[in-house]
């Protein structure tokens, strides 16, 4: 091996390391635990004690609590008809859910109930909003839509007062509709995604962990991250972890 090849390979470990480009393939994809079916409150009780919490502790979510979480929020319940614990429009489960760990980030593959590598590297500080919001971090809206509010004067949102151990990211990709109106795709999406966020905001107060439904977060950062194109829409994040 001549100097200048070793140069270059030594260039190029620096540039892959100083910008995080680690290839996915590093990460090993998580096989969940089954869900367990019988834990938390009753449901009744379970609305009873919902709240969204500000607080975590940075203690990392064990494996069988990240796991029933996302069975909560959009696990298979019906296999054989491909359905799942939240309603979807035309069944086309087009929301994806993100999870951001410290190790990297994994998108739930609701079908094997499995977490599938996206990206190696530790992103959750980074897709948190800490400046005042932009007109362009409100989901794209498809044309015709009213305009969102003046987002550029208003305040930042207030920071987390805390750092949880996951971060959750709801994205729906408006492709896997297999029909509808560019408008139609999103509202079904924002539903989808509301519908999701509630299963994992009552499963959290049926099990005392802690989460709160969050719009702000960092879209553009995200956007790029995950390489999404126009039709991705992130509408949600939910920070996940135990009580402070
Ligand atoms: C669509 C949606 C967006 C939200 N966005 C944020 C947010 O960006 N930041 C935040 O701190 N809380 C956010 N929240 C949490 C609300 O402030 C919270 O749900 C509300 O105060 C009611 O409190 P509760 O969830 O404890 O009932 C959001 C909630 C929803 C449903």
């Amino acid at each position: 091996m001549n100097n200048r090849y070793i140069l270059y390979l030594c260039f190029l470990m620096y540039f892959l390391c100083t910008f995080h480009i680690v290839p996915a393939q590093e990460l090993e994809p998580i096989k969940l635990l089954e869900p367990d079916k019988s834990r938390g409150l009753p449901f009744m009780q379970a609305l009873a004690v919902k709240a969204s919490a500000r607080e975590w502790s940075d203690k990392e979510l064990n494996l069988q609590d990240l796991s029933d979480i996302l069975w909560a929020a959009n696990g298979l319940n019906r296999p054989e008809e491909k359905k799942t614990t939240a309603s979807s429009a035309m069944n086309a489960h087009d929301v994806d859910i993100y999870v951001f760990v410290q190790k990297g980030v994994y998108v739930y593959n609701i079908y094997n109930h499995e977490l599938e590598p996206v990206l190696k590297g530790d992103y959750r500080s980074q897709i948190m909003m800490t400046r005042p919001p932009r007109p362009t971090d409100s989901a794209p809206r498809p044309a015709g839509d009213p305009p969102s509010t003046d987002l550029a004067k208003a305040p930042p949102p207030p920071p987390p007062a805390s750092n949880p151990p996951v971060q959750m990211i709801l994205i729906s990709d408006s492709e896997r509709f297999p029909r509808g109106s560019k408008e139609l795709r999103y509202e079904w999406g924002a539903i989808d995604a509301g519908i999701i966020s509630q299963n994992i905001s009552l499963f959290c107060a049926a099990t005392g962990i802690k989460t709160r439904p969050r719009a702000s977060m960092d879209r553009e950062k995200i956007r790029t991250l995950l390489n999404l194109t126009d039709t991705h829409y992130v509408f949600l994040n939910h920070p996940v972890g135990y009580a402070k």
